[in-house]
């Protein structure tokens, strides 16, 4: 049995589109890596087939934040070393995880060719998944853009500090300059309560529907709490080491939301690709599928 026989036996074929949704930030260390993991981890307890994938291609984590220890990843994948299908494992959870590059000197940002092939191996995992899930970087820069725009929905993750905010704003405007974006909607991370969630998301609204003329929404909001740090530190997802802690509630409060609007009918291949100013009829190197 290869690899991709496994994975349909384990995962099974969904035989429908799948739901893109990325997570990124303006400013770093917001909690973008903790929520897609433990997102993942609450949609897959709602029944969805489930796969993250790390594209933070300076500073992957996700496999820390999960104690694993992949020896294929990303890099490889993007050298021709390995098949998308050959770097999958399975997480905690119930989770499927295509980690990124750890420790692998690559440039921050990659090349078209390199993004047209890894939008095509993302399209041979949506086979398995009903939602694919795209951990993004920090900051503004020409990965995180293209595979926000690429995604059906963007999940801006912000905390309630002014320079998140900022940064979460500026994040926002760039992406709404793109064509073909997809639904734009705010998480705000580490709240002390959810008055502050709201008072948070609803400035960046206010500020992007005048300024922008956009309408961005909200999805919810996560308490600061403790309990997450200490799960990183265990290198355990907070909602399967602390499933009553206050994060944890918030997590299945976010993904439930998520589920109770379908989003939109999921964009084609070929849509992902022209949303990153890509054309479908290029040749593909290192053969995508
Ligand atoms: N809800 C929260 N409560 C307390 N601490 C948090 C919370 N979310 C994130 N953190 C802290 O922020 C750190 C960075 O989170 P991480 O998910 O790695 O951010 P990013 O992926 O945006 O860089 C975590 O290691 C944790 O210490
Ligand atoms: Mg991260």
């Amino acid at each position: 049995m290869d690899q991709a026989d496994r994975l349909r036996n384990m995962m099974g074929s969904t035989g429908r589109r799948t739901r893109v949704i990325a997570v990124a930030s303006g400013k770093g260390g917001v909690g973008k890596t903790n929520i897609a993991l433990n997102l993942a981890i609450c949609l897959v307890r709602l029944g969805q087939k489930v796969i993250v994938v790390d594209v933070d291609i300076g500073l992957a984590n996700a496999d820390i934040l999960l104690g694993s220890q992949p020896k294929i990843h990303l890099g490889h994948v993007l050298a021709g070393e390995a098949s998308v299908l050959d770097a999958l494992a399975p997480a905690p959870g119930g989770v499927f995880l295509l980690p990124g590059s750890t420790g692998m000197p690559l440039v921050s940002d990659l090349d078209d060719e390199e993004r047209h092939f890894l939008v095509s191996s993302f399209q041979e995992l949506e086979e398995y998944a009903d939602i694919l899930i795209v951990d993004t970087g920090a900051g503004i820069t020409r990965n995180v853009i293209h595979f926000a725009t690429a995604a059906d929905e963007v999940l801006v993750i912000t905390t309630p500090e002014p320079t998140a905010v900022t940064d979460g704003y500026a994040l926002i405007k760039t992406i709404s300059r793109e064509k073909g974006f997809g639904r734009i909607r705010l998480v705000v991370n580490q709240v002390s309560g959810r008055l502050e969630g709201g008072r948070v998301s609803e400035r960046i609204r206010m500020v992007s529907r005048r300024f922008l003329d956009l309408e961005v929404e909200d999805l919810g909001h996560v308490l600061a709490d403790e309990r997450v740090k200490m799960a990183v530190r265990r290198k355990r997802p907070f909602v399967l080491e602390y499933p009553q802690c206050p994060a944890s509630g918030c997590l299945r409060v976010l993904a439930e939301r998520l589920l109770a609007d379908g989003g939109a009918q999921p964009k084609s291949f070929g849509q992902r690709l022209a949303a990153m100013g890509l054309s479908s009829d290029k040749s593909v190197p290192g053969g995508g599928g």
